[in-house]
């Protein structure tokens, strides 16, 4: 499929998601967010899809924000529109049934960082720069921000980051745990990948079960998140990857997951 604002990619397994408007360091505009929604559903429907990573285009960002020439004349109406986009579209990448690593490769502020945020986990190259500068420009977090960083990093780290709009380099952010690792630059993509690939061979439903049931105790509660386990793991026993899974480890060869 043709994107505006998007390269995608589809090998082995893997779907490379770049945002692609290096002239504004990726920033997003409705453009982008609509192809986002669109690349997600591709890579939804594809079951040679095993994992996704998600980076920015040229050397500089990931995604330097929202699109801050074409947010200026917006009105609060439009404003919440365009907030609900980027709603929409990070909520279709944190709930995407297969998991997104982000891969970042720059600037990753404002809704740059917020959609790093939306994704399964963060890897970073060491030139890396993230932070959520919103309030510089008498704004504040808008694609989930307030939401995902405080459940992540913690209320109080959250709030000293979003208030002060202050930058941080990866290893400060792996420090703060919004990064998990933290890569040379012309290493990062093959580290992403040898991820990807890792995840990749595993049972797909499996992953997905996983995945869900982790968002669903993180966002809903523990109640709700073990009811979600317990259901999702008694299901999994009805899959071919399951009698698969096992039958390989008693039979000592490799699985043939087949998704399924
Ligand atoms: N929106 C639109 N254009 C952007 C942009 C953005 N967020 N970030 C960078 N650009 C554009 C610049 O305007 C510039 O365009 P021109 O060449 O046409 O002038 C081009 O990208 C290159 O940027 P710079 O010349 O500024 O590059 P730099 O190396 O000097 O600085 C930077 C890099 C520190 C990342 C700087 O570009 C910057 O501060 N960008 C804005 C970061 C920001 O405030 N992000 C938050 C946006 S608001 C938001 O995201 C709302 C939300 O909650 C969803």
């Amino acid at each position: 499929m043709d994107y505006k604002n998007l390269l995608v990619e589809i090998a082995d397994g893997i779907a490379l998601v770049k945002i692609n408007r290096p002239q504004a360091l990726n920033a997003l505009n409705r453009e982008t967010l609509l192809d986002l929604q669109q690349a997600m559903k591709e890579v939804e429907g594809r079951k040679d899809v095993r994992a996704v990573i998600l980076t920015g285009e040229g050397e500089k960002a990931f995604v330097a924000g929202a699109d801050i020439a074409e947010m200026k004349a917006m009105n609060p109406a439009e404003a919440l529109a365009f907030s609900r986009l980027g709603h929409e579209a990070l909520g279709m990448i944190e709930n995407l049934t297969k998991p997104v690593i982000a891969a970042v490769n720059g600037y990753a502020l404002g809704g740059g960082l917020e959609i790093a945020l939306a994704c399964d986990f963060i890897y970073a190259s060491e030139k890396a720069k993230l932070g959520v500068p919103e309030v510089t420009l008498g704004i504040f977090p808008g694609f989930g921000g307030t939401q995902r960083l405080p459940r992540l990093i913690g209320k109080g780290r959250a709030k000293e980051l979003i208030f002060t709009g202050k930058t941080v380099d990866a290893n400060e952010a792996r420090n703060l745990g919004i990064v998990n690792k933290v890569f040379p630059p012309d290493k990062l993509m093959e580290e992403v990948t040898k991820t990807a690939r890792t995840i990749a061979q595993n049972g797909p439903v499996a992953v997905s079960m996983a995945k869900g049931a982790v968002n669903a105790g993180y966002d809903e509660g523990r109640e709700e998140g073990e009811a979600i386990e317990m259901t999702a793991w008694g299901n999994s026993f009805a899959t071919h990857d399951q009698k698969e899974g096992m039958g390989a480890f008693l039979e000592k060869r490799k699985p043939l997951f087949k998704g399924e």
